[in-house]
This record gives structure tokens, C-alpha cells and sequence, in this order.
């Protein structure tokens, strides 16, 4: 189901059917590490026995990073050509302006690791959201960092209707891009905004 969910909610809400063809690669590229390496890290929230959003979790971005690239991204890639969806059109289309994007230089940005070493992804389904889902999951996230030890948490979003879902629960914006990649169909560029918010230890 957190599958599904990711792959219905991928584009600022909306399915990833819009760009990308083949949701079993899209979920595995945008969930594989969290449930399979750090489920530890993740939260669901369940109405009547349905997962009806999630928040999949890492307390070391760095360690996510490292574990992504010798494990992941070699058999995803495998599975990708064996299944032939680099040659769908309009995977292609999508990987070729993501390409471009970085080229241009488009994905650049501050290293807040440091400071905010552990990250999240989080995304509720259409029927379920502005219920207080999403802020139950992140206080629920929250606690859990907290008991880590963590000191802060931070992530990247292209929802800019959900920027002010961040602002309530008290993360601070810091740092905000423009990115080019979905211009070819939404027709303007997208504004990539990272958040992030200190833990105070125990
Ligand atoms: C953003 C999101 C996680 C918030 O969770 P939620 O359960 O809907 O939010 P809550 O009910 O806890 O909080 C309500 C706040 O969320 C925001 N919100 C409400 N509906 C929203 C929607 N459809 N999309 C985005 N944000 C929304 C508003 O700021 C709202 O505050 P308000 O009640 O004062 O107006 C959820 O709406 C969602 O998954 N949206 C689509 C995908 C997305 O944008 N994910 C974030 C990518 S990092």
C-alpha cells in the first residue's frame, strides 16, 4: 500500500502516471531503501484497518545515501532495462530533462547534513488529507527522532501547497531552487524548497 501511495501522490499530490511509466521502478526507486533498509524509520497512518498515508524516515541521510548507492541503484537499474522501461517514450522524455536539469547545474544546493542529519518523505491519499493526518505522522516521526538521539531533520519538496503544512508543524525553509525538468509538460518551472527543523536533545 505504501507503494501505491507513493506512486498515486508523486507529483506535488498527483500520480506519477503523468510522467512515468512503470510504477513497480517508481516505487522501488522512491521507497526501496526505507521499507526495505530503515523500516525503523517509517510510520503509516491506518483508517479502518487501510493505510491511508505514509512517512518513510531516515535518521542518517548519509548512511541512506551510501547504503542507496550499493544496493539500489545497480539491481533497480537491471530490473529498469530487463523490464524495458527506459524505453517507454515518455520515460524517456522525463529522463532526458532530468538530464538537462543537471547539467544545467539545477541540482545544486546547500549540504545540510550536518545539521539535520535524518530526512522524510511523507505523502496521505487525496480522501485522507487536511484531516490531521500528516501532522500526527510528523509528531509521531518527531518523538522517534528525538529518542534517537538525532539532532535535526531536514528534506526537500516540490509541493508548494504543502509548504504552508510545513510551516505549521515548525520546520524552517532553508533553502529554495527553481527546477526545470517538468517544464515540458506542466509548462513552467517548479520551486524546490528544503525544509528543516533542530531536535532539542532529551
Ligand atoms: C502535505 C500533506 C502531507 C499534509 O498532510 P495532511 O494530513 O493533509 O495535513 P494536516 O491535516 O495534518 O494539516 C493541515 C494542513 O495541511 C495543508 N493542507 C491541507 N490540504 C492540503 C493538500 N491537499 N495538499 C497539501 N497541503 C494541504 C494546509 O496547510 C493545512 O493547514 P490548515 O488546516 O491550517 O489549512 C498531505 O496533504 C499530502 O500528502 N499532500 C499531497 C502530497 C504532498 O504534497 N506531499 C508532500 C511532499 S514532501
Amino acid at each position: 500500500m505504501v507503494r501505491q501511495i507513493c506512486c498515486q501522490t508523486a507529483l506535488m499530490g498527483e500520480p506519477s502516471v503523468i510522467f512515468f511509466d512503470d510504477d513497480e521502478i517508481f516505487a522501488d526507486a522512491l521507497t526501496l531503501y526505507f521499507t526495505d533498509y530503515e523500516s525503523g524509520s517509517c510510520f503509516v497512518a491506518e483508517y479502518e484497518n487501510r493505510v491511508v498515508g505514509y512517512l518513510l524516515g531516515s535518521n542518517n541521510m548519509k548512511r541512506m545515501d551510501q547504503m542507496t548507492v550499493k544496493k539500489i541503484v545497480l539491481p533497480l537499474l537491471i530490473k529498469a532495462l530487463r523490464r524495458g522501461t527506459l524505453l517507454h517514450k515518455k520515460n524517456m522524455a522525463f529522463l532526458f530533462h532530468i538530464f538537462l536539469s543537471l547539467v544545467k547545474g539545477e541540482f545544486k544546493a546547500p549540504i545540510f547534513l550536518i545539521d539535520y542529519p535524518a530526512t522524510l518523505h511523507i505523502n496521505i491519499i487525496q480522501e485522507y488529507r487536511a484531516l490531521g493526518v500528516g501532522s500526527k505522522l510528523i509528531r509521531a516521526y518527531l518523538d522517534y527522532l528525538k529518542e534517537e538521539g538525532a539532532k535535526g531533520v531536514h528534506f526537500a519538496t516540490m509541493s508548494e501547497k504543502a509548504c504552508p503544512f510545513f510551516k505549521k508543524n515548525s520546520f524552517q525553509l532553508l533553502f529554495q531552487g527553481h527546477r526545470s525538468y517538468f517544464r515540458y509538460f506542466l509548462g513552467k518551472d517548479i520551486l524546490l524548497s528544503i525544509y528543516g527543523m533542530r531536535i532539542p536533545s532529551g
